[in-house]
């Protein structure tokens, strides 16, 4: 829970004082270097100190940096109550305090045992001291949708199934009006012919799943836009399986899928004005004796055949059965996709920035702005009439594998590219962002970041 009041009151088990440099207070004798966190007992109260260095300096990434430091430092731990005295009035500032706080106090800690002299309060009452805004109610509804996606991702791959994906949509539309539900499960995939998809999942035991929840928030007669998450509930690589040091966290393959529960959250939540189609494309890529095979043709949806180069080069053939299908049955006037897709994209881009691809100027550019504008970071790469000679097969329309070797982030969205059908595309390879593999990054703990969520809400909102 999160409160605003124009005035702060100091009425809380702690107060958080942000101080830039300059600012100064009653309590505090010297002033503070950027980075300190400094507490002063008051009574039953704690007040905390966060020195913030040259207001005209502080980044908006910093400011969530040093609040999530702040936040999560032993002086706060046992606070039911805070009180956040921010620095400064600016919207953009304020907003990045309370992501600072939602985003950077999130754990996963689901499976650790409770040490019985812990302490800590997880769920606090907060308080800002800044006249409320409708921008910092909705960041704050935001980050709940942020949260349900990093708990989908970071949970056992036992667990976030493809049945418990299909209850956790069912359940987030629940109620709601001007919203339905497609279900296509093996047997709907199969009469189909959505065979890309039940060749990436025919090694395993469970239900492979495209669901489409279809949202009427805008005007009748405008276009769909839909939202696409590649849901692989685990990844051994199938047959080229994956060697250790690379299947390990295979577990988040359906952050794609989890991102776009967490914007369905927030679309319903902010009640956004538009017309969507929210699409899960969910299998599991098991290791079995009847598992799809490496030199297999399998003709999917659309009728054009692919060569299986590698089993490992699943995600693709999951989602361009889904394009496929979206095209002929609900014909989208855009489609945005979220894919853990490859491992190239995050040699060439790193953790921080999610690769962005697109057949559409006008589209990348607001996704860029999007991406700017929440610090869910995106950077474009390139495709290119040219790059799709890398993606031919002697013996079929198209091979799931690249002739070349680099440039594996673009060769697999250029395979994507050939299943949109002329219809506005862009693809966000979050592979790299959505999860923190070490202890953490930026203001993200270790494990899901939520990628794509703000920034696919922020431009649902915008656009
Ligand atoms: N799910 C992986 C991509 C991935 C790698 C996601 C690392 C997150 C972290 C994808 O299905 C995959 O295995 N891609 C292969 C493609 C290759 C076989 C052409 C890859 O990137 O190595
Ligand atoms: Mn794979
Ligand atoms: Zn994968």
């Amino acid at each position: 829970m999160i409160s605003f009041r124009p005035k702060a009151k100091f009425d809380k088990d702690a107060a958080l004082i942000l101080l830039a440099a300059g600012q100064t207070h009653p309590k505090l004798k010297s002033s503070l270097d950027k980075g300190d966190v400094f507490p002063v007992a008051e009574g039953k109260q704690v007040l905390v100190f966060l020195g913030l260095g040259k207001a005209d300096k502080l980044s908006l990434t910093d400011l969530r940096i040093q609040v999530r430091k702040a936040w999560g430092s032993s002086f706060l731990k046992k606070a039911k109550s805070v009180e956040i005295v921010p620095h400064s009035k600016d919207e953009a500032a304020i907003n990045a305090i309370i992501e600072g706080v939602l985003i950077g106090a999130y754990t996963w800690d689901k499976y650790k045992s409770k040490q019985k002299d812990d302490t800590t309060v997880k769920d606090k009452q907060i308080t800002i001291a800044v006249d409320q805004k409708s921008s910092f109610v909705q960041t704050a509804a935001i980050c709940q949708g942020v949260t349900l996606t990093r708990n989908l991702v970071n949970d056992n791959a036992d667990v976030t199934t493809s049945d418990h994906l299909e209850s956790t949509v069912r359940q987030l539309i629940k109620g709601h009006k001007n919203i339905s539900l497609e279900l296509l499960n093996k047997k709907e995939l199969k009469a189909k012919g959505l065979n890309f998809h039940l060749a990436v999942n025919q090694g395993s035991h469970r239900e492979p799943k495209l669901i489409i929840v279809k949202y009427n928030g805008g005007k009748k007669g405008e276009g769909y836009t839909a939202i696409v998450g590649k849901g692989m509930t685990f990844d051994t690589g199938g047959l080229n399986l994956k060697s250790s040091n690379s299947i390990e966290t295979m577990k988040i393959d359906m952050a794609g899928a989890a991102a776009v529960c967490g914007i369905l959250k927030n679309v319903l939540s902010l009640k956004i004005n538009k017309n969507l189609l929210f699409v899960l494309g969910i299998a599991e890529n098991a290791i079995s004796e009847t598992a799809y095979k490496p030199g297999d043709v399998i003709i999917g949806y659309a009728g054009k055949s692919v060569e299986i180069g590698n089993t490992d080069a699943e995600g693709r053939l999951v989602l361009a059965d889904a394009f496929s299908y979206l095209v002929k049955n609900y014909k989208p006037a855009k489609m945005i996709d979220l894919a853990t897709l490859t491992g190239a994209c995050v040699v060439a881009l790193g953790f921080d920035y999610t690769g962005l691809f697109s057949n559409n100027d006008e589209l990348a550019r607001d996704l860029v702005h999007a991406s700017n504008a929440t610090d869910d970071r995106a950077w474009r790469l390139p495709i290119y009439s040219e790059i799709a000679d890398y993606i031919k097969s002697p013996i079929a329309d198209l091979k799931n594998t690249s002739s070349v070797k680099g440039g594996g982030a673009c060769t697999a969205a250029e395979f994507l590219h050939q299943f949109t059908e002329g219809a506005t595309w862009a693809h966000l390879d979050i592979a790299g962002t959505c999860f923190v593999d070490g202890s953490n990054r930026m203001y993200f703990n270790h494990g899901a970041t939520g990628a794509g969520v703000r920034l696919i809400t922020n431009y649902l909102l915008k656009n």
